[in-house]
């Protein structure tokens, strides 16, 4: 997407003069799902895809926000009581709110922003949108006085107190941490954090979009992460240090299946697994050893289907397809309930893999996936 797009807008919609540019990515992840919110590993990296956003002081006190994508003009103001009801706006204002509670002086401002993330796709529109405005606040407001983890803070807060979603911190510290040509592994307990620079020889990343969007994906997640706290608040009665699903063992979920639901027996066992994957990735990424990447993203995929279950058949089918292809490894990626799938790929087999899932797809559900190449980029920037 083009600044210009955007500038353009800015200057038809508001006085003609213009303002600053910012942008931030949305995010792929490479393992680690649900990971997050249980203090364990996650390793994504941010997309050439994102937000694109033009800001200008009004020297009023209400903001007046233009969504170009929509074409919808919402005005609010600052305080809490402001909120808006269009649920894009509320990201901004979630936003506003978050920087003025950590000291920052937002004044009015007048803007416009459009992306190119697709929305509901498991990639962060959402994230993406907050960590530009969160980064742009803290520019134009903030003196940069702001660190770049409590920005993306900022956007997880957003999401937990203006839109309902108890995310976890992956999206937002992906927006503003990325790095073009690296994925980035997050410690989510310790928040530490290393640059892989990720350029498989041989392979392509690509994702398949379902084109399905879950209406309760926000209630189902929030029900995953309060089966995770169930779990860990039984295994804390004969474990005290425990503070997170990171902190437990198989055996020591085990030793709880009787006080635990069945149903929260499986979120957790699938978790357990799904951290010890990421150390497993990393290691087999240091040794260039791609089929046991590919083999871990299948397995990923299986827990998040069958004991997680937030895939759907659309998903599930994209990955038995890729298994049929030959794919080194696939799997549903983000929360779930809809979304892409994120495919490693040998070069010499992406053309019939594309060709295949496109036509089996179509066929049984009658709508073609949509195809994303990945290109690894960079976080949150100004532009202009
Ligand atoms: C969503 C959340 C993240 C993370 C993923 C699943 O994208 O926003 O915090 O929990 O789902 O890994």
């Amino acid at each position: 997407m083009e600044i210009e797009f955007v500038r353009e807008r800015f200057i038809k919609h508001f006085d003609g003069t213009t303002g600053s540019v910012y942008a931030s990515p949305g995010r792929i992840n490479l393992i680690g799902e649900h990971t997050d919110y249980n203090g364990g590993f996650v390793f994504p990296g941010a997309v050439d895809k994102g937000i694109i956003a033009e800001i200008k002081p009004n020297g009023k006190d209400k903001v007046c926000a233009y969504s170009i994508d929509l074409k919808d003009y919402v005005e609010f103001g600052l305080k809490e009581e402001d909120a808006p009801k269009a649920s894009w706006a509320r990201y901004i204002f979630g936003v506003c709110r978050e920087m003025i509670k950590r000291g920052v002086d937002v004044k009015g401002f007048n803007t416009a922003f459009a992306g190119d993330v697709p929305l509901g796709a498991g990639m962060s529109s959402s994230a993406a949108l907050e960590s530009t405005y969160a980064y742009a606040l803290n520019d134009l407001f903030g003196e940069n006085r702001i660190d770049k983890f409590e920005l993306a803070k900022v956007g997880q807060a957003t999401e937990h107190n203006y839109c309902g979603v108890n995310c976890g911190i992956m999206d937002q510290f992906a927006s503003v941490f990325g790095k073009a040509g690296n994925l980035i592994r997050l410690d989510c307990r310790s928040l530490e954090y290393q640059y892989f620079p990720f350029k498989p020889e041989g392979y392509r990343l690509v994702l398949l979009d379902s084109v399905v969007k879950h209406e309760l994906a926000s209630s189902a997640y929030n029900k995953r992460r309060k089966s995770c706290e169930n779990v860990v608040a039984a295994i804390k009665k004969n474990h005290p240090n425990v503070e997170f699903l990171r902190d437990c063992t198989m055996d020591m979920l085990n030793a709880v299946k009787n006080e635990v639901s069945e149903e929260d027996f499986k979120r957790a066992e699938y978790v357990i697994e799904e951290i010890q994957r990421v150390m497993d990735v990393c290691d087999a990424l240091e040794k260039n050893d791609y089929e046991t990447v590919g083999q871990k993203m299948y397995e990923t995929h299986y827990g998040m289907s069958k004991l997680y279950e937030v895939s759907c058949e659309e998903l599930d089918f994209l990955n038995d397809i890729a298994f049929d292809c030959g794919v080194t490894g696939s799997r549903v990626m983000g929360g779930g309930f809809g979304g892409c799938t994120i495919n490693l790929v040998k070069t010499e087999l992406y053309e019939t893999f594309i060709t295949t899932a496109t036509q089996r797809f179509k066929e049984k559900f009658g709508r073609t996936p949509k195809i994303y190449d990945v290109v690894i980029s960079d976080g949150s920037r100004k532009l202009c």
